[in-house]
């Protein structure tokens, strides 16, 4: 694997959860592969889940890992080409041409500016990071996309249906948030579990959420929240600014926060989110701390096993 952007780049996403799962099993396993091999963390924007997964996964490995959080340790990077740089100091292009000298894989986080669609759904800034790096490149969430967590998330679903033995409905709810977020986590999430053909796929937005039809993929999406969770097995809660109207919040509305009364229209759901979420904003307490609906814990903890699966397949491409 020379890179893992998206989805797009396995070869056969069954496969990759069942490697995870065992690499989960037996985490040690490859430990001698990352002798003498370093993994470069770099980011643009914060994180706790996306940071320790990635420096837990690689100590699994046995590499070593750098970090750097661009806006406190480092100087002001220029992002655009041609711009007389008077109040920034180093340019993208050197930036991680060099740091990509001083590591054997490159693991990038860098968020939209939800300002400028296009822009952002070009993915100008991260693919400057693949053209610039000279190692294999990792998606540690970009503008449009969050393929790491989502690698988790279908892992954490293929666990509690005994690896999709028999078919089930998982819905994307769109949940309220007091900033507006980007659409990653979700465009994401909608990719990888097409790929899944034992899952029945809904997504329930309020109108003028939709989520981009490149991402969503025909799935079904309903602006009536309380439908989409009838039968529901997994419902996964996440805020996403307006699509339509970019980067917008249109809907502030707490009738779309995930409730314990909600739960209980599903077929015994189980509560999935990425994390970081806001209580009592999102979800409701009653919900989150409920063994019996919620798996976020689970989710977090595949994080590490699914960077660890993504690094070790890089590793063994570079040896
Ligand atoms: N879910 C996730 O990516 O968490 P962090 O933003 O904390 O890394």
């Amino acid at each position: 694997m020379k890179r893992f952007f998206s989805v797009e780049d396995v070869i056969d996403v069954h496969d990759l959860i069942k490697d995870a799962l065992l690499l989960k099993k037996n985490p040690y396993d490859f430990h001698h592969i990352g002798r003498n091999k370093t993994i470069g963390l770099v980011f643009f924007n914060p994180s706790l889940r996306t940071r320790i997964s990635c420096q837990k996964a690689a100590f699994n490995l046995g590499c070593h890992t750098w970090v750097l959080d661009v806006h406190k340790d480092s100087w002001t990077i220029e992002m655009n080409d041609g711009n007389v740089m008077n109040f920034t100091q180093e340019h993208l292009k050197e930036a991680i041409s060099v740091m990509s000298m001083y590591c054997d894989i490159l693991a990038v986080r860098t968020f939209p500016n939800l300002l400028d669609r296009d822009y952002d759904d070009q993915e100008i800034i991260f693919n400057k990071i693949l053209n610039y790096s000279r190692v294999p490149v990792v998606n540690m969430e970009s503008a449009t996309l969050h393929p790491l967590q989502s690698l988790a998330d279908v892992m954490t679903i293929a666990e509690f249906t005994s690896f999709f033995r028999k078919r089930c409905k998982v819905v994307l709810s769109w949940a309220p948030h007091v900033k507006s977020l980007p659409h990653s986590v979700a465009n994401s999430f909608s990719q990888w579990i097409s790929k899944i053909k034992q899952i029945d796929f809904t997504i329930t937005c309020p109108e003028r959420y939709n989520l981009h039809k490149k991402f969503s993929n025909g799935a079904y999406t309903t602006h009536h929240q309380n439908e989409a969770f009838i039968n529901a097995d997994f419902i996964y809660a996440k805020n996403w600014s307006s699509y339509l109207d970019y980067g917008k919040i249109l809907c502030k509305n707490s009738d779309w926060m995930i409730t314990e009364k909600k739960m209980k229209l599903t077929n015994q759901a189980k509560f999935m989110h990425c994390l970081p979420v806001r209580r009592n904003v999102v979800v409701e307490d009653a919900v989150l701390d409920s063994s019996k609906y919620s798996i976020v814990l689970q989710q977090a903890k595949n994080r590490i096993y699914a960077s660890q699966i993504i690094f070790l397949k890089m590793l063994q491409s570079l040896s």
